[in-house]
């Protein structure tokens, strides 16, 4: 049978600031987080350096140069048919230390353009706003969300830019993939807590105490911001965004389905159960009691998340993992590890590929919770080779339009099987710095960039195969290209 989607679809692709404006230092923006992290590969993690080394190579210093490239980029998306673009916005370019006075109106005044562009070619933003960094002045006075400064700061960028905004953007995402602010690894990129660290990205920074604290804060953080936005912009639609690992028990052993439950609970339920329903789940208080967490909440706090819910629910989907009581062989993911699963490949970086789990995994959140849902990152990573062929470069990149193929397909389904899904932005529509390991080579895009993990390279822009499959796709609305 062939699927359908809902007129109107959403269909684009997303993006994250640090990973393609470059332009680090320039226009009045300051030092992000990521500014720090050097390139590492799927072997040698990502290093942390406190002062920036002129001398050494950091690749999100450069990104891709949408900065300088935007409206090159944007036309690019419009040929491929987006009506929608999702792109975060960098907080140390519109306040470089995340405590000033005054917003920078450079950094301001960049972010109209690109809405701009989009709004010529009838493209929807869906705006980030934190994706995985914070001016780095805030890691080195707070240790970042350990501190509730944090929120008023936050609350702050955020009033500035809806203000000057309003007309231009109409769908908000707080927190990229908050949840990952549960994981060590994660949590390095989504709550920043190193203040004074230097070392590899992979190295334990944090107790348990103080990421479910700095995650208390993130979502007072967040139900502020989005009460503030309901009460001042009824236009606005506000969203949340997790990191979905779909988990499946190991083996039929009762012990995995409970562990199986405890571990979809931790790492995918704990924090939109807060966005969504406004209070902490009931399974919460044994959680913390039995890892020995002891959260400050002040007065009002809890108003505060039960006033501030989400409208729509999103999240990033690249993978599934086994959970067991019993010995499992690990796999490579996404900021964590998971038990493999026989059933399924991987990816070159060893992310295991699972289309049916993308069903799944939308069937799962929308009975849980039964408000519109967006898929919001979704894609692959992977090597890729450009051919000359008639004196024209090609990348022939079969696998990725396999990957695009088989998760459209599922997300068909689940509009089938009846979850309100309003659209579907892939993960990095053109290639990107990689947020885990710093590389270019593992690539996400439909437009290859020439750039090259030492920065050498002319960042020309070229069409591959998977460029024309998901302009077939969108043209059609999913009725062709599957
Ligand atoms: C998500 C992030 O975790 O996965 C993105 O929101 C990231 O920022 C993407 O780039 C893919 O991960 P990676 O490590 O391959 O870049």
């Amino acid at each position: 049978m062939a699927v359908t989607f809902p007129k109107g679809f959403y269909w684009g692709g997303a993006t994250a600031a640090n990973q393609i404006e470059g332009a680090w230092d320039q226009d009045g923006r300051g030092p992000s987080v990521d500014d720090h992290f050097l390139g590492g590969s799927i072997t040698t993690p990502r290093m942390i350096t406190r002062d920036i080394d002129p001398a050494r190579f950091y690749p999100n210093h450069d990104g891709i140069d949408f900065y300088h490239r935007y409206k090159e980029d944007i036309a690019l998306f419009a040929e491929m048919g987006f009506n929608m673009f999702r792109l975060s916005i960098s907080w140390s370019r519109i306040f470089p230390n995340g405590d000033d006075e005054k917003p920078n109106e450079a950094g301001l005044a960049f972010y109209d353009n690109v809405f701009d562009e989009l709004a010529k070619y009838g493209i929807e933003p869906l705006v980030t706003l934190s994706h995985y960094e914070m001016p780095y002045h805030l890691v080195e006075k707070y240790n970042g969300w350990e501190s509730r400064e944090l929120i008023g700061l936050f609350e702050r960028y955020c009033k500035t830019v809806f203000e000057r905004y309003q007309h231009k953007v109409r769908y908000w995402l707080t927190f990229n993939e908050i949840n990952c602010g549960t994981m060590d690894m994660g949590n390095l990129f989504e709550t920043s807590m190193i203040q004074g660290f230097e070392g590899p990205a992979s190295a334990s920074h944090t107790t348990m105490q103080q990421r479910y604290q700095a995650l208390h804060h993130q979502f007072v953080a967040s139900a502020r911001v989005v009460r503030y936005a309901h009460e001042h912009y009824p236009q606005f639609k506000m969203g949340n965004m997790d990191c979905f690992i779909l988990s499946y028990p190991g083996t039929c052993d009762p012990a995995d389905q409970m562990a199986c439950l405890s571990e979809m609970r931790r790492v995918n339920w704990y924090c939109s159960d807060v966005q969504v329903r406004g209070a902490y789940p009931s399974y919460a208080k044994r959680f913390w009691r039995e890892n020995g967490i002891e959260l400050k909440i002040e007065d009002g706090d809890l108003d505060d998340l039960a006033a501030g819910t989400i409208d729509f629910y999103t999240f990033s989907y690249y993978m599934s993992g086994l959970v067991s009581t019993h010995e499992m062989q690990q796999v490579e993911g996404n900021m964590s590890e998971a038990g493999r699963n026989p059933y399924l490949k991987s990816t070159d970086w060893g992310w295991q590929i699972d289309p049916e789990g993308l069903r799944i995994a939308l069937n799962q959140i929308y009975d849980r919770y039964q408000i519109p849902m967006m898929v919001v990152e979704n894609g692959m990573g992977a090597l890729d080779e450009v051919v000359v062929e008639n004196g024209e470069e090609r990348i022939h990149d079969q696998y990725r339009i396999d990957y695009l193929r088989s998760h459209v397909r599922a997300i068909g389904e689940a509009v089938d099987d009846g979850v309100d899904l309003m659209g579907y932005t892939w993960w990095g529509p053109i290639d990107l710095v990689s947020a885990g390991t710093g590389e270019m080579r593992k690539r996400y895009g439909f437009i290859y960039v020439d750039k090259h993990d030492d920065g050498t390279g002319t960042y020309e822009r070229r069409r591959k195969d998977s460029f024309f499959a998901y302009q077939k796709i969108i043209k059609s609305n999913g009725a062709e290209g599957l």
